[in-house]
């Protein structure tokens, strides 16, 4: 009997000093929430370091009709908000009574004052044990999590976590993913709608379920692909040396079984940082500075013109010093010669001899490339493998080896189309081997047959 008495309340409540954020005044303050109590609004549950903080917030200022349950920065003003619950049911501010709940089954639900219910968490086909109970925490890193615990709050593993539903933020920690299994298992961040409005807003930025080796991609609206970076190559995302030679974060890629997944850490962990997608669609990577000086913008990942999928169409090379197309350097001459890229820049490039398959044509290499989009993995194959198999495929354009799992195995990538998205990248980029007509490669098959 006694194992089913429930003493949270007087363990973990109490009343918090900590001044209010701007536009948030917290009455109170818990560490957990368990079963028998309610977060009410105007309360917060806020992490062990007290760096995040839980609880109803306003996304406009001065408040108009609606709020949301999310999760922002306990010391930062102005408010930023990390997590968004219940984008998709905002909770109107007429409600009364709105307060948060955990039910037995570790779901938990928003509902007003008579119980009506605003919005839950998934089901979670969990039932306690005799003598455990769900427990709702806020982690110092910010992962709202469901927990299983005693009575002592000794907690076992989690039941539901805030993590594996990103709103807009990716947070230290967080991971992006995709399961090349069933593709539907997908982590993505999605922007806001509006700076003022946490629904769901026009831009996604996750793993592209569209290409095999594995690469991110930023798309708009009924999918159309804006942006992209990769294919990753072991140690980077093939064209975004960016991401690796910067001393306040580093990228780890992890594969298990057929899922693929991203996450950053601070290199500092005592640093605020976050990956963000405005609702305009640009994605940064801020870093609280100072009170003063507030968020830095360390690294924007689509800054110009030519971090555009496509920008410079086929066989295309776009230039951001001096932002403009051109063609691969040999065999390849513009389609719309007329001031090309002057106005339209996506109609690209075209061969100056045409390809002869049967005939037998050969790949000539080109160094330091950000890769095509639209890649195909063919294994694990040796690069002369790679060649070869690419050579008898008339359409194969184009072939690279990566050590894309980063434990040594040589993988066979190659583009089945046109390529598209090239650039040059000095310190980023990645060697590919493209397919030309002989006649281009004469020169360099004389000298190899003397
Ligand atoms: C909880 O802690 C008390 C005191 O330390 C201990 O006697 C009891 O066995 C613990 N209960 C459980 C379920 O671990
Ligand atoms: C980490 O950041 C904190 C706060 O900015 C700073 O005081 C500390 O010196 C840094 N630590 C390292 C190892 O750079
Ligand atoms: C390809 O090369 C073969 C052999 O040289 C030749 O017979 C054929 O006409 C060529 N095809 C084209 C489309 O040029
Ligand atoms: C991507 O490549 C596949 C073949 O691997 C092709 O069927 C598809 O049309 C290509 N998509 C684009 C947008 O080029
Ligand atoms: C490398 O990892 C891939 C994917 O997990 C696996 O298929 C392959 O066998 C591994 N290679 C080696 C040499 O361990």
């Amino acid at each position: 009997m006694s194992a089913c008495f429930w003493v949270f309340t007087t363990l973990y409540l109490y009343t918090s000093n900590a001044s209010p954020i701007t536009g948030i005044s917290s009455s109170k303050t818990i560490e957990s929430l368990a079963t028998n109590q309610q977060l009410y609004d105007g309360e917060t549950l806020v992490s062990p370091d007290q760096r995040f903080e839980l609880g109803f917030f306003c996304p406009s200022n001065p408040c108009k009709d609606v709020k949301f349950l999310g999760i922002w920065y306990k010391n930062i003003a102005p408010t930023t908000v990390v997590w968004v619950a219940n984008r998709k049911r905002p909770i109107r501010r007429t409600s009364s009574g709105v307060h948060l709940m955990l039910d037995d089954y570790g779901v938990f639900v928003i509902q007003d004052g008579s119980k009506r219910v605003i919005w839950r968490s998934p089901p979670k086909n969990y039932s306690p044990s005799v003598g455990r109970k769900p427990v709702l925490q806020l982690l110092q890193s910010g992962n709202l999590v469901v927990r299983d615990c005693d009575i002592n709050l000794s907690c076992g593993g989690y039941i539901w976590e805030s993590f594996n539903h990103p709103s807009d933020t990716l947070l230290p920690g967080m991971e992006l993913s995709l399961d090349y299994g069933s593709r539907l298992r997908y982590r993505a961040i999605t922007s806001w709608r509006k700076k003022d409005d946490p629904s769901d807003g026009d831009f996604k930025f996750g793993f592209d379920r569209s290409v095999q080796a594995p690469q991110l991609v930023l798309t708009k609206e009924n999918g159309v692909r804006l942006s992209r970076w990769g294919p990753w190559d072991g140690q980077k995302f093939s064209g975004m040396n960016s991401l690796m030679d910067n001393p306040i974060l580093s990228p780890t890629l992890r594969f298990d079984d057929d899922q693929v997944s991203l996450k950053f850490e601070a290199l500092n962990q005592s640093i605020l940082l976050r990956l963000v997608l405005s609702p305009l669609g640009s994605l940064q990577f801020l870093w609280w500075k100072s009170k003063n000086e507030g968020w830095i913008t360390i690294l924007t990942l689509n800054k110009d013109n030519c971090d555009r999928i496509g920008s410079c169409g086929p066989y295309g090379i776009c230039y951001s010093d001096d932002p403009s197309c051109r063609c691969l350097e040999e065999g390849f001459m513009a389609i719309s010669s007329v001031d090309w890229c002057g106005f339209e820049c996506s109609s690209g490039c075209k061969r100056k001899n045409d390809l002869n398959c049967t005939a037998g044509d050969g790949f000539l290499k080109y160094e330091q490339m950000k890769l095509p989009d639209n890649s195909s993995v063919w294994g694990a194959l040796s690069i002369n493998e790679c060649e070869n198999k690419c050579a008898k495929e008339c359409s194969c354009m184009g072939y690279t080896s990566l050590n894309m799992y980063g434990n040594g195995s040589i993988i066979c990538v190659v583009w089945l189309n046109d390529l598209i998205d090239l650039r040059t990248v000095h310190g980023g980029g990645n060697d590919i081997y493209i397919r030309m007509s002989h006649i281009e490669l004469g020169i360099h098959l004389l000298t190899n047959l003397f």
